[in-house]
């Protein structure tokens, strides 16, 4: 793969094509963490008018650090997945009280927090601190795993590293947070589930599964 090649058409495709989504709207890194956590087990149709609720009621960290309980639950209700809240608010606490309510921009600090996993962790140190590091979802797995021709079982968690090495050898130092999103936003309207649009896709040049017409065998996803 011509990286340079395929960094451009892809990082370009979407500065054109990217969805406006509340969450893209600045790179608050409060706001990427909220969101982040919203979309990992909820759709973002669904997310989007939870996320503008949450953001007006908690719009700071410290606001969302000292709201209580009965408020915080309120502003999850219908999402489901409490556990997702509970662990934000504690670690949201604990941002406040041992970083002075600045989200730190490591990997090692980043993913001592509660709730904050491999994904969450680069999501945030990414987009909204320009960090070139993976954020390996679903989605980037699905859409990598037909560009490369990747073949290793998506439900495996070890799985995960490998697509991780190979955003890591990809990613753009330049603009990381746009390379990550992209990606996700392929996923999302192009490189999909079922039949993917591959006569639509910015990087259908640089796909090897489009190459051998493999790409409905892509993601290998054995059942459990
Ligand atoms: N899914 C997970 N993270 C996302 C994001 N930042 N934008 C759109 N969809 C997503």
């Amino acid at each position: 793969i011509d990286k340079e090649s395929f960094q451009n058409d892809l990082i370009d495709w979407f500065e054109a094509e990217q969805r406006n989504l509340p969450w893209r709207e600045n790179k608050d890194p409060y706001r990427v963490w909220v969101s982040e956590i919203m979309l990992q087990q909820t759709r973002v149709d669904t997310v989007i008018p939870y996320f503008n609720r949450f953001i007006e009621w908690f719009p700071t960290l410290d606001d969302f650090a000292e709201a209580d309980e009965e408020k915080i639950l309120k502003a999850w209700e219908g999402l489901g997945y409490y556990s997702r809240v509970r662990n934000l608010h504690s670690a949201v606490k604990e941002v406040k009280e041992t970083y002075n309510s600045v989200v730190p921009d490591s990997p090692e600090e980043i993913s001592k927090l509660k709730g904050v996993g491999p994904y969450t962790a680069g999501a945030i140190l990414s987009i909204a601190y320009g960090k070139p590091e993976p954020a390996v979802d679903g989605n980037v797995m699905r859409v990598l795993s037909r560009i490369l021709v990747i073949d290793e079982d998506i439900a495996k968690p070890k799985t995960r590293k490998t697509f991780e090495k190979a955003v890591r050898a990809l990613i753009s130092h330049e603009n990381p947070s746009a390379f990550n999103q992209a990606l996700m936003e392929l996923g999302a309207l192009i490189c999909t589930p079922g039949k993917p649009a591959c006569l639509l896709c910015p990087v259908q040049k640089h796909c090897q599964a489009f190459a051998a017409g493999i790409q409905t065998e892509l993601p290998v996803k054995i059942q459990k």
